[in-house]
């Protein structure tokens, strides 16, 4: 395949070769019994330029530091679901960095994100990683008393604080917006409202997933010893697929993945489940891909006809499968519901810190944070999301796990083993990765074209923020 790439590559402009020979996704996906949306079959890519990547962002503690003065504080960051304070007076802290955010339903359909830090003294009020209910926001130091509304409503003393005008000392707050279930806060007054934020296009596919119509079933958490930019980055393509997990190699289009970017803000690939990975054309028959299709708790298909008819595919038949096992587990008619849908892998990051994948078989969330007393480390999170039982009430979100940094992800209760070891494969990387960049006598990182467009997207819309 590599010879072939150099002769493609060197009849093309940059960025317009792709993996030869090969069925691109919008191929694959337009084979398909039950048409895509137009959300799954629209391409948005162009090239971004080739220049290495300059390996001091993830190194320098410099570079961490100005990133929490210009990125972070800046930028929307998804702090919590709306799960999670379904009622006034939740609350949920979220922290980034050393900031730290009590995000608290003051009314039926308001939510604010109070700065966690007592006016007094500066006392934190509430601890991190907490969540829980309240009427009002007490500091432990002096009793210095907050409204659910941020106004102040209690300065012990204060006869004593004479010189301290109640009006002036309301919660400082940031901004905060709802968007299909989730909770987004920005630092920033003057930033862009999160839907142009996110562009007219990326709006119109979150709108058509329903994800508010879905809760958190599992959630872990671990420390990854990596920067948080790697971190994210080792989830941005499919290119490591053949090295990293061979395992699902063989039913996974990887170098034929299709990459998109929108904005500044939003990019994604579409990873075809069902079809072989290019590297391994020829080796397997499409009995062989459909023979070692798991997903999820494997034992649910374990009954389910493996034998393939003359002519069938084995993404035909693993999209029959999947829309019987879900409509089973749902009770719901999925028969409008496209095959690319049910079993392809899409993945968004929302910059600067979350992924969505809002397809069927595998509904996540991912959020990235920095670990404020190390740059050279990051905090991973996978959120497990189900759709909310059509007959019942919305179940509480998972409590989260957090595993030690030694643990496998394996080891979450509630997590796939499969799926588990797809993870650990991906983080066992990343300390080297890490190292590695602070070995090399390389000034900078070489990316591909096409396949790590989303590595070089996001990285230039940190540059944005950088040299702002
Ligand atoms: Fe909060 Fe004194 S520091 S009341």
């Amino acid at each position: 395949m590599s010879e072939q790439v150099l002769d493609n590559a060197q009849q093309l402009a940059p960025g317009e070769a792709r993996c030869p020979n090969e069925p691109s996704t919008q191929d694959i996906i337009a084979k398909d019994r039950v048409t895509a949306p137009d959300w799954v079959r629209s391409e948005s890519y162009r090239f971004l330029g080739d220049e290495d990547i300059p390996k001091g962002r993830y190194i320098d503690p410099e570079y961490a530091k100005k990133e929490y003065e210009k990125l972070w504080t800046r930028t929307w960051q998804f702090a919590c679901r709306e799960e999670h304070i379904p009622e006034v007076g939740d609350y949920y802290v979220y922290d980034l960095g050393r900031r730290s955010f009590i995000v608290t339903r003051v009314a039926e359909n308001e939510v604010k994100a109070y700065y966690n830090s007592c006016l007094h003294r500066g006392t934190k009020l509430r601890p991190s990683g907490t969540e829980g209910c309240a009427s009002e926001f007490t500091c432990p130091f002096h009793g210095w008393t907050w409204n659910l509304d941020g106004s102040l409503q209690k300065a012990t003393c204060h006869w004593d604080f004479p010189h301290v005008e109640a009006e002036k000392f309301n919660l400082p707050e940031a901004r905060v917006e709802l968007l299909a279930g989730f909770v987004f806060i920005n630092m920033d007054h003057d930033a862009l409202p999160l839907e142009e934020y996110f562009g007219p296009e990326f709006m119109s596919h979150i709108n058509s997933w329903g994800l508010e119509n879905r809760y958190i079933h599992c959630h872990v958490a671990k420390r990854i010893p990596a920067n948080w930019k790697l971190n994210m980055e080792a989830f941005m393509e499919a290119y490591h697929v053949i090295e990293t997990h061979p395992q699902v190699a063989v039913s996974n289009a990887d170098a034929n993945s299709q990459y998109d970017f929108y904005g500044d803000h939003v990019d994604r690939f579409i990873s075809p489940l069902g079809v072989i990975s290019p590297h391994l054309r020829g080796q397997y028959t499409e009995q062989d891909i459909l023979d070692q299709f798991t997903v999820g708790d494997s034992s649910v298909l374990a009954g389910a006809d493996r034998k393939l008819a003359e002519g069938e595919t084995a993404r035909q038949r693993m999209a029959d499968m999947l829309r019987d096992m879900f409509e089973k587990g749902t009770k719901a008619d999925l028969s409008g519901v496209s095959d690319s849908e049910l079993l392809d892998c899409f993945s968004y990051t929302i910059f600067p810190n979350t992924f969505m994948f809002p397809g069927i078989s595998l509904p996540m969330v991912y959020r990235f944070r920095p670990d404020p007393e190390d740059h050279r480390k990051s905090f991973y999170e996978v959120f497990f999301m189900r759709p909310v039982p059509k007959d019942g009430e919305r179940p509480e979100p998972a409590e989260c796990v957090w595993l030690e940094d030694h643990q496998s992800f394996t080891e979450a209760e509630g997590m796939d083993p499969g799926f588990g070891n797809i993870l650990d494969q991906d983080t066992e990387n990343l300390l080297a990765q890490q190292q590695g960049l602070e070995a090399t006598a390389k000034d900078g990182l070489t990316l591909g074209n096409y396949q790590e467009i989303r590595v070089r997207h996001f990285e230039q819309t940190i540059d944005k923020y950088m040299a702002d």
